[in-house]
C-alpha cells in the first residue's frame, strides 16, 4: 500500500511532531509486520524532522537478554550489538528512561557509530516494566534534542507499544 507523508518545513518542531504522529499511526495501522512497521517509522522520523542524521531501533536480543541488537534503521551502517548499561542506548535501556545527550563527547562511554554525530536522544520501549527496545536518534547538530523531542518521542513509543 502506498503512503505519502505530509511534511511542511515552515512548521516549528512541535508542530512537525503534532502533524507526524497521527500520520505514523495511519502508516502502521494497515500493516501487521513488526519489521515493516519499525522500518517505516524510522524513515518517517528521519525525513520529517530537522537534522536527524541516524534514526533506529535497537531490540533486546532474546538469545542473550543482556544486550541490544540493531533493528530497523535509517542512516549509515551502525554498531550491531550494545550490552545493557553500555553507551547511551545501553544506559537508557538499563535506567528505563529517556536520555538526552547535548554533546556526545561529554557522555562517558558514548559509543561512536558515525563520527558526524554530535548529539543524541534515546527513548526506551518499556513493556511489563522491562526495556524491550530503544529508539535511538543522532544528530549532526550539537544540542539538537530537548524536552519537546522527549515528549513527542515518548508519545510515539506509547502509540506503537502494541507492536512489541
Ligand atoms: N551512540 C550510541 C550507539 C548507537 S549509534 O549512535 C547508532 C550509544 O552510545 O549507545
Amino acid at each position: 500500500m502506498s503512503f505519502e507523508l505530509k511534511t511542511d518545513n515552515t512548521l516549528s518542531k512541535e508542530e512537525k511532531y503534532k502533524s507526524l504522529l497521527p500520520q505514523i499511526n495511519s502508516l502502521i495501522s494497515g500493516e501487521k509486520n513488526f519489521i515493516t512497521n519499525l522500518a517505516n517509522i524510522t524513515s518517517a522520523l528521519k525525513y520529517s524532522m530537522d537534522d536527524f542524521l541516524w534514526v533506529g531501533f535497537y531490540l533486546k536480543d532474546p538469545d542473550t537478554n543482556t544486550e541490544l541488537v540493531l533493528g530497523p534503521f535509517q542512516g549509515r551502517v551502525a554498531c550491531t550489538r550494545i550490552p545493557f548499561g553500555k553507551g547511551v542506548c545501553g544506559a537508557s535501556a538499563q535506567r528505563k528512561e529517556t536520555i538526552i545527550v547535548e554533546d556526545v563527547d561529554e557522555f562517558p562511554g558514548h559509543i561512536v557509530c558515525d563520527s558526524l554525530s554530535k548529539s543524541e536522544i534515546v527513548v526506551p520501549v518499556l513493556k511489563g516494566g522491562q526495556s524491550v527496545a530503544v529508539l535511538d536518534i543522532d544528530s549532526e547538530v550539537l544540542n539538537n534534542f530537548d524536552m519537546t523531542d522527549k515528549k513527542y518521542l515518548e508519545e510515539l513509543i506509547k502509540n506503537i507499544l502494541h507492536l512489541f
